[in-house]
């Protein structure tokens, strides 16, 4: 079977990840390979439906083990529909979050117990991981404020205080420490062309593909 290669794209609120993947994409697909570019969560009709869910209304509307039960929900028909029909047909995939959210944001930010999160990852993903993960990091502060000057409906997240936003960075951060050989992080904070030159770099290198 042909296989594809999975790229994600992962950090906290505001940190510029949807410039960042069309950018990407674009580079991508002028090399002459097929392209998917998505998200999460998201990503396929009924995961867009639980997105809806998820990212909209009171911020106390699900617990942090119910958002993981809607988060793996939407993951599981976002790989059945899309991501995994397209690694077999040799694509190139890139998505806005994937698993490394939900531990970050249901497991150490959240709370929920880490041995969920794990089995979940077993059941649910089975063979579908990320080649590259792109860690985006920056202050807190700085991607709320950004992401506060967008005006949409999809707040629960951006709601849920400093603290919360705090641990979420390290989480990120550790992941990225414990995985190496699949994560990189980003410097999210410098201006839009060197972070586009950094994550290019990365991936050509990464991936072994051709720049
Ligand atoms: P986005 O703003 O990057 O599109 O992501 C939507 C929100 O969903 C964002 O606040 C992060 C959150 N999220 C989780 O809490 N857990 C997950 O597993 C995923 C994929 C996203």
């Amino acid at each position: 079977m042909v296989q594809g290669r999975f790229i994600t794209f992962e950090g906290g609120e505001g940190v510029g990840k949807s410039t960042q993947i069309r950018r990407l994409a674009a580079r991508l697909s002028a090399t002459g390979r097929e392209v998917v570019s998505t998200r999460e969560p998201g990503g396929s009709p009924g995961a867009e439906a639980i997105r809806d869910l998820l990212v909209k209304g009171a911020v106390d509307r699900w617990s942090p083990v119910t958002e993981t039960l809607l988060m793996y929900a939407a993951r599981r028909d976002h790989i059945e529909r899309v991501i995994r029909p397209a690694l077999a047909r040799g694509a190139l995939v890139v998505c806005d979050r994937f698993a490394d959210s939900t531990r970050a944001y249901q497991g150490a930010a959240g709370g929920t117990d880490p041995g969920l999160i794990a089995a979940m990852e077993t059941y649910i993903l089975e063979e579908v991981r990320p080649d590259l993960t792109l860690v985006f990091d920056m202050a807190p502060e700085a991607g709320l404020a950004r992401a506060a000057d967008r005006t949409h409906a999809e707040t629960r997240f951006e709601s849920k205080g400093a603290a919360f936003h705090a641990r979420l960075r390290d989480a990120f951060l550790a992941i990225a420490q414990a995985e190496p050989e699949r994560c990189a992080v980003i410097d999210a904070a410098q201006d839009i062309d060197n972070v586009e030159t950094a994550v290019w770099s990365v991936v050509t290198r990464r991936l072994g593909l051709d720049g």
